[in-house]
């Protein structure tokens, strides 16, 4: 049995740890069951049709739903305060589900400079042949968001905590006390500076070079 807990009613740690799932309604377990199954049955050729026809809600194929993720998207849900909310296995799939949801070819997306190695490569290199332009801008000015918007704007993306900022601004920062390698070192002058301007990171006609691997964290 699931049941959606309001962050606003209960704390948001009862509704990280309970959101979606009140309890094994039969056996009282408190565990979210694990849902091992691809597929499911059907009461008959008639349920499976109004089942696959959306006329009436019920499990089809685990890939499109199955109860273990539907406890997830809950607590997800009702954590963020959304109506909804859908899990997928992977933050990739996350990240480009999201915007061919919302954009299509001939749309344009704004999205914050500093990104995940394979996020900046789906932003460059891929969603440009789905025919979906993005310009990229940077992070810390909220006016270069805003400059970058057009009329056939469909999402303003950014990393709440940005995997390339957080290497060149947090680790950096502390490296200054701290003994210099690799991966703490201070940046270059040239590393340091600001990305560029929002005209220059466009994808249309750039020559942005080489995909860019994508970081390990
Ligand atoms: C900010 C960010 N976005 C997307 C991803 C991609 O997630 P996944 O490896 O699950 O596809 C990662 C992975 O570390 C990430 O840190």
């Amino acid at each position: 049995m699931s049941t959606t807990l309001d962050p606003a009613q209960r704390g948001f740690d009862t509704v990280a740890l309970h959101g979606g799932h009140g309890g094994d309604p039969t056996t009282h377990a408190r565990a979210v069951p694990i849902y091992q199954t691809t597929s499911y049955t059907f009461d008959d050729t008639a349920h499976a049709a109004r089942l696959f026809a959306l006329q009436e809600f019920g499990n089809i194929y685990t890939r499109i739903m199955n109860p273990t993720t539907d406890v997830l998207e809950q607590r997800l849900a009702a954590l963020e305060g959304g109506v909804g909310a859908l899990g997928l296995a992977s933050g990739q799939a996350a990240v480009i589900y999201s915007i061919l949801n919302i954009a299509r070819s001939g749309d344009h997306i704004v999205s914050a400079a500093s990104l995940y190695g394979g996020t900046y490569n789906a932003f460059v290199h891929t969603l440009p042949r789905f025919g979906i332009e993005v310009t990229l801008v940077d992070a810390d000015d909220p006016a270069a968001f805003a400059a970058a918007i057009r009329p056939n704007t469909k999402a303003v993306f950014a990393e709440t905590s940005s995997t390339t900022r957080c290497r060149r601004r947090t680790c950096c920062a502390r490296s200054s006390t701290a003994p210099t390698s690799s991966s703490t070192r201070r940046p270059s002058s040239s590393e340091a500076t600001e990305p560029p301007s929002a005209a220059s990171w466009s994808t249309a006609g750039s020559s942005t070079g080489q995909p860019r691997a994508a970081s390990p964290t």
